[in-house]
């Protein structure tokens, strides 16, 4: 494990993402094109159940890191944006119809995901943690779960990870619905991104806590089809424009304030 993911939880807070770079996102659900406006369309989609990066806000306006930095990866590209919310285990499949040209969803990269579609540069350094009841004095970490109920959102890497530690791991479309699955007791833990649950739990589930390190260091990327090469090199050379005019650190500090930048 890397030495920034070392952080103890009690320092959690503090810690541990790095950014790179990269984003597709528009804070609304939908947007036409300005009247005679001649832009290229970029439709982005994401999974709208993960809070900061994306979800409804108390207006059920889509909002969140991930829709701020697409929103403006698609602004210094050239392009005019449109969102889609889609589940979580619809999305590869949904960039593989054609359906939409980008996913912008925390989505890390991995080798399997590779194989089916394409990644920009990681934007977002990120890992696993477990948390449980705050009340819960049995499970410590990873090493506890064995044969405790889990849940987890389907076809994320906490889903895979939890099913090699338990049989007994409980899948839904939502990762909101995970954590009340936790909260109102039928699960014993949940597996899920580190900052995503460092998130939940400051915005007041106290009840809910998080126990172990942080593992497996994953990186995000927003993902595109394989046959859209141009979108691809576009996000990719946008994503590096606003790192270097430092809108990136805006948007990074707009949703995650002072937490420790790699
Ligand atoms: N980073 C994890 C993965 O790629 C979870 C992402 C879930 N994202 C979401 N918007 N629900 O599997």
């Amino acid at each position: 494990m890397e030495k920034m993911f070392k952080l103890i939880l009690t320092a959690a807070m503090m810690l541990t993402m790095v950014v790179t770079a990269v984003g597709c996102g528009s804070s609304e659900q939908s947007k036409e094109p300005a009247q005679g406006s001649d832009k290229k369309k970029l439709i982005a989609a994401a999974d709208t159940t993960f809070a900061p990066f994306e979800f409804a806000d108390a207006n059920g306006q889509y909002v969140g890191f991930d829709l701020d930095l697409i929103e403006a990866i698609a602004e210094e590209a050239g392009y005019e944006l449109e969102f889609q919310s889609i589940a979580f285990d619809g999305l590869i499949a949904a960039l593989q119809s054609g359906q939409i040209d980008c996913v912008a969803s925390a989505m890390t990269i991995t080798p399997e995901r590779l194989q089916a579609v394409n990644f920009s540069d990681p934007y977002y350094k990120s890992g696993l943690i477990v948390a449980v009841r705050a009340d819960n004095n049995e499970i410590k970490g990873m090493e506890d779960l064995k044969g405790k109920k889990i849940a987890v959102q389907s076809g994320t890497t906490g889903a895979i990870q939890a099913q090699k530690i338990s049989d007994r791991v409980t899948h839904f479309t939502g990762a909101d619905q995970a954590f009340l699955e936790l909260k109102n007791g039928a699960a014993d833990a949940v597996v899920m991104d580190y900052p995503v649950t460092a998130y939940f739990i400051q915005q007041g589930n106290k009840d809910v806590k998080m126990v172990g390190e942080i593992m497996s260091a994953e990186e995000y990327g927003i993902a595109v089809p394989k046959n859209k090469q141009q979108i691809l090199d576009d996000i990719n050379a946008a994503l590096q424009r606003l790192k270097e005019n430092g809108k990136y650190e805006e948007i990074y500090k707009k949703w995650f304030g002072d937490l420790p930048q790699q």
